[in-house]
């Protein structure tokens, strides 16, 4: 019988009646199979090296643990450690040191080649029994000073019955381990984000908190019945990122910064014709901020009637209606020769770029690739444009996780990223040209492959590729037909 995690309940019974194991082995002593590994104690640690040509399977490299882990038990491993390597993932394995057998316990993921120090964390549950020691393969060791120092390994045994909740590979496939475990590789990345978004490095994350309190000011101007005086928290909210952004010497001609300035001179403005004393909210502007707001133009943020267009309007297709640009997209696999301009897609960004956003945060991203050879090698890890010429232009459409501050907003990328994405189809097909939407759902293995190729910040995360060219009219597409209204629409009447 098997709980919902997988464990059989008489595997959990038995390792309730133990003492839970726990080792550290500081500095551990490692054996190699081969003249591949070359191992040296050193004071902090041990370092664990390659050989040239060494990268190679069978290659295998093991510490020995004081005894063998207990099958079906669950285990924390930490790993304190500085590995060097330019693949982008490294298998972690325990190894029985009667038979040789091994089996893989999870994967670290390495986003970058320069060595870093690092302490991984993995949960996992022992396979099976007899493994007694904890192995490295050089084969996921290689490029320049190829190796690890290893400074200890600690595993601990988890309470009986505890799940899994590892950012490893599971020990089990299945659909519910392999979830969670996506799961908590993105949820890695959305907390490094959100520290990463509060360094000085974290523009994105500055421009967030910004428009996250000016939006609330704009909305409050816009409101018909808006009480004077409003804003008690977003003001002061904004007036601190404004001041903190000024304070560090960031871009003032920043679009975020301009808007938020606009939306306070419009707010003082109203309140002076209004005769409505606000100074308490104009002294926490800094003398800076305060300048600013008072030279900044209107035109930058604010309000402005319904029926007004927001910003400049690209010279507009006569020949195209909104319904000719929503029922003329389609999925274009086959593309012509022609070259593709730079201008073409910068303006179907610009037309993306109207798309909505939750408080106007603008998370998403575009990135352009024209290399054919980038193009190729980033296409056969995708896998879904298999069979076709390769595209003249590629797209890969992110979200900016450092746009989003709360933890409650953790599907918002994936919302904002997707109302972009669509958007970018739609000014692509208004330019005239041909698309298609390329799937990123993908495991971490293909993620991390394709970051190596291509430089995408660890905090953006992938929403879709977008293959895109010029196609001739007759090429076949397919029909793609649409189910009816009914499937889609469900009227929630009164009562
Ligand atoms: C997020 C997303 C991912 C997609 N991934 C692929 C893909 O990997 N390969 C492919 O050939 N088509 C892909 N498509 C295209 C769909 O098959 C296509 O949009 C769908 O069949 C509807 O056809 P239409 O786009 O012509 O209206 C993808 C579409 C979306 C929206």
């Amino acid at each position: 019988m098997s709980d919902a995690t997988g464990t059989s309940t008489a595997a959990s019974a038995a390792v309730a009646e133990r003492v839970p194991q726990h080792f550290t082995l500081e500095a551990p002593s490692f054996t190699a199979s081969s003249g591949a590994w070359r191992t040296t104690q050193r004071a902090n640690g041990t370092r664990l090296r390659v050989a040239r040509g060494g990268a190679e399977r069978g290659n295998l490299v093991w510490a020995d643990l004081p005894e063998p882990l207990v099958k079906g038990a669950t285990y924390r491993l930490k790993l304190d450690w500085t590995p060097r390597t330019s693949s982008p993932v490294i298998n972690l394995h325990l190894r029985n040191a009667s038979t040789g057998r091994f089996k893989v316990i999870g994967q670290i993921d390495v986003p970058d080649r320069n060595a870093r120090t690092r302490l991984d964390t993995l949960f996992f549950r022992a396979p099976e029994s007899g493994l007694s020691q904890f192995m490295l393969g050089a084969l996921h060791f290689t490029g320049l000073g190829r190796g690890a120092l290893v400074r200890s390994i600690e595993i601990e045994e988890m309470p009986a019955g505890s799940a899994p909740v590892s950012s490893g590979a599971p020990v089990q496939g299945g659909f519910a381990s392999q979830a969670k475990i996506l799961a908590l590789k993105d949820h890695a990345r959305q907390v490094r984000s959100h520290a990463h978004a509060r360094t000085p490095d974290g523009v994105s994350g500055a421009r967030a908190r910004m428009i996250f309190h000016a939006h609330a000011v704009e909305k409050g101007l816009s409101r018909s019945n808006a009480r004077l005086g409003f804003g008690k928290i977003a003001v002061p909210g904004l007036a601190k990122e404004m001041n903190a952004w000024l304070a560090a010497g960031r871009s003032l001609d920043d679009s975020f910064l301009q808007s938020s300035a606009a939306v306070m001179k419009t707010y003082f403005d109203r309140h002076r014709e209004k005769k409505f004393d606000v100074q308490h909210f104009r002294d926490l502007f800094s003398a800076q901020a305060q300048e600013l707001i008072d030279t900044c133009t209107h035109e930058e943020g604010g309000v402005l009637p319904a029926q007004k267009v927001r910003e400049i309007v690209l010279a507009s297709n006569e020949d195209r209606s909104f319904l000719d640009v929503m029922y003329g997209r389609r999925s274009v696999r086959e593309f012509t020769r022609e070259p593709v301009s730079d201008e073409d897609i910068a303006a179907a960004v610009q037309i993306a770029m109207q798309a909505p956003s939750v408080c106007n945060r603008q998370g998403g991203r575009v990135h352009q690739f024209s290399d054919p050879r980038v193009i190729k090698s980033v296409l056969d890890i995708q896998g879904g444009f298999s069979g076709y010429e390769m595209p003249p232009r590629l797209l890969l459409i992110t979200a900016d996780l450092d746009a989003f501050l709360f933890a409650a907003e953790r599907n918002q990328p994936y919302v904002d990223g997707g109302l972009f994405m669509m958007s970018v189809l739609l000014g692509l097909t208004h330019m005239g040209l041909g698309s298609c939407s390329l799937n990123t759902a993908m495991g971490a293995q293909k993620d991390a492959a394709i970051r190596k190729i291509i430089d995408i910040p660890d905090h953006e995360v992938f929403i879709a590729f977008v293959a895109v060219g010029h196609y001739d009219e007759q090429v076949l597409v397919p029909r793609s037909k649409r189910t009816e209204i009914d499937q889609v629409l469900t009227r929630h009447e009164k009562g």
